[in-house]
C-alpha cells in the first residue's frame, strides 16, 4: 500500500536525473535551499573520488511547484550531471553516434556487471554500469529532501551518523582508517545510524506482512547499493529477554521508557520513542589495486576494470538511508492521516 510513490530515471554520466514525485499534499512549501543542502551534504564525507569534485548538484524542479508551493500535481525534480559534458558522444541516444570509446568487458566483482549483462544480453558492460552505480541516489536525496519538508510541517525531524569505518569506532579514526586503505588501493566499508525523532504513535501495522514498518523501513535501507545488513534498534545477538525489552512506565499518566533497544518499533508500528535504524555498508567494490575476474569477451582470467571510484562513501550513504527513512515515514504518515492539502494533513494530523 503506498500512497506516496516516485520513480527516477537517469544513467551516472547521461545528461540528467530524474524523479516524479505523486501524492504529494498541495500546499507543501519546497525549500529548494534545503533540498541543495542535502545534496552537498551526499557529496561530502571523507574518501569520496574525483567525480564528487565535478559534480556540484543542485535540483531543478520542473512541474507540481508553482510559487514555491506544491499544487498536489505530480512534481518533477531534475539533477544535471556536469560530468556528461565530456560524456555526450559516449552516451548519445541517436544511432549514428555508436563508439566503443569507454566500453569495458572485464566484469567487476562486487558491482552488477555479471549478472546484469547475463540479463540484459549486454557485452559492452558500460550499459549495465550506467544504471546500476549508486550516482542515482543523488536524486533520491531530493525526493527525501522533500519527504523531509513534509515531516517537518509536522515536527518530526532526522539526523544520521557514521558509527564505524572499517575496523575503527572511533571517528577521531576514520580518516586514518580511509587514508591506509587508499595507500593500498583498497577500499572500506561501515556503519551508520539514521535517527527520527518526535514519531507519532502507530505507523505502519500489524495485519499483513507487508504493512509493518520494519520490513518497509528494511526494504528502503537495503536497496542502497552496498548497503548489506539493516538493523532496527539494538542488534538483539547476545541479548536476554530481561535485558533487551524496554519496559513500560507511567508518569504523569504519560507512557515512558528507559531503555530503546527496540529502536522505536513493536509489532510492526511506531511506538513513539526515536525511530533508529542503522546499516552496514560493504567496502567499495571498485579498486585501485584490482581484484582478479573474467573478460566477457575473450572469458580469460584478467583483471577487473578500474574507474575513478570512492575509497569510502559510508557518510554518503548514511545520507542516502536518512533520504529513504524520511520517505517511508512521509507515505506512512500520509496513509495513515490522508489529506488533500497541508492544511488538512496538519488538522488531521494534530487530532
Ligand atoms: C553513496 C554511494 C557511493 C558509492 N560509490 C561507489 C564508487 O565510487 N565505486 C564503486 O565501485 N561503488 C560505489 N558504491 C557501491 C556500488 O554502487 C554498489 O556496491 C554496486 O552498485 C553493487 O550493488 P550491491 O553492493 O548492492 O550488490 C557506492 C554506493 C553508495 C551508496
Amino acid at each position: 500500500m503506498e500512497k506516496f510513490r516516485f520513480l527516477t530515471a537517469g544513467e551516472s554520466h547521461g545528461k540528467c536525473l530524474t524523479a516524479i514525485i505523486e501524492g504529494l499534499p498541495s500546499g507543501l512549501e519546497i525549500d529548494i535551499d534545503f533540498i541543495n543542502s542535502e545534496l552537498s551534504r551526499r557529496q561530502q564525507g571523507y574518501g569520496r573520488g574525483e567525480r564528487m569534485k565535478i559534480e556540484n548538484d543542485t535540483v531543478e524542479i520542473t512541474s507540481g511547484v508553482r510559487f514555491g508551493k506544491t499544487l498536489g500535481s505530480p512534481v518533477t525534480l531534475v539533477v544535471k550531471n556536469r560530468d556528461f559534458e565530456s560524456w555526450q558522444k559516449i552516451m548519445s541516444v541517436a544511432p549514428e553516434d555508436i563508439t566503443d570509446d569507454r566500453a569495458f568487458s572485464t566484469y567487476r566483482p562486487g558491482h552488477a556487471d555479471y549478472a546484469g549483462s547475463v540479463k540484459y544480453n549486454q557485452t559492452d558492460l558500460r550499459n549495465v554500469l550506467e544504471r546500476s552505480s549508486a550516482r542515482k541516489t543523488a536524486v533520491e536525496v531530493a525526493v527525501g529532501a522533500v519527504a523531509k519538508l513534509l515531516l517537518k510541517e509536522l515536527g518530526i525531524a532526522g539526523s544520521s551518523q557514521v558509527t564505524q569505518i572499517g575496523s575503527a569506532c572511533c571517528p577521531a579514526e576514520f580518516k586514518d582508517e580511509v587514508e591506509v586503505m587508499r595507500g593500498k588501493g583498497d577500499t572500506v566499508g561501515g556503519k551508520f545510524v539514521v535517527t527520527y525523532k518526535n514519531l507519532p504513535v502507530g505507523l505502519g501495522s500489524y495485519v499483513h506482512w507487508d504493512r509493518g514498518i520494519d520490513g518497509k523501513l528494511a526494504q528502503a535501507v537495503m536497496s542502497i547499493p552496498a548497503v548489506k545488513v539493516v538493523e532496527i534498534g539494538t542488534n538483539p545477538l547476545g541479548y536476554q529477554g530481561s535485558n533487551y525489552h524496554d519496559e513500560i512506565f507511567a508518569k504523569d499518566g504519560e507512557i515512558t521508557r528507559k531503555t530503546n533497544n527496540a529502536g522505536g518499533v513493536e509489532g510492526g508500528m511506531t511506538n513513539g520513542q526515536d525511530l533508529v535504524v542503522s546499516g552496514v555498508m560493504k567496502p567499495i567494490p571498485t579498486m585501485k589495486a584490482p581484484l582478479k575476474t573474467v573478460d566477457a569477451n575473450t572469458k580469460e582470467e584478467t583483471e577487473a576494470h578500474f574507474e575513478r571510484s570512492d575509497v569510502c562513501a559510508v557518510e554518503a550513504c548514511s545520507v542516502v538511508a536518512e533520504a529513504r527513512v524520511a520517505w517511508v515515514l512521509a507515505d506512512e504518515i500520509l496513509l495513515k492521516y490522508g489529506g488533500d492539502s497541508i492544511e488538512e494533513l496538519k488538522k488531521n494530523f494534530n487530532n
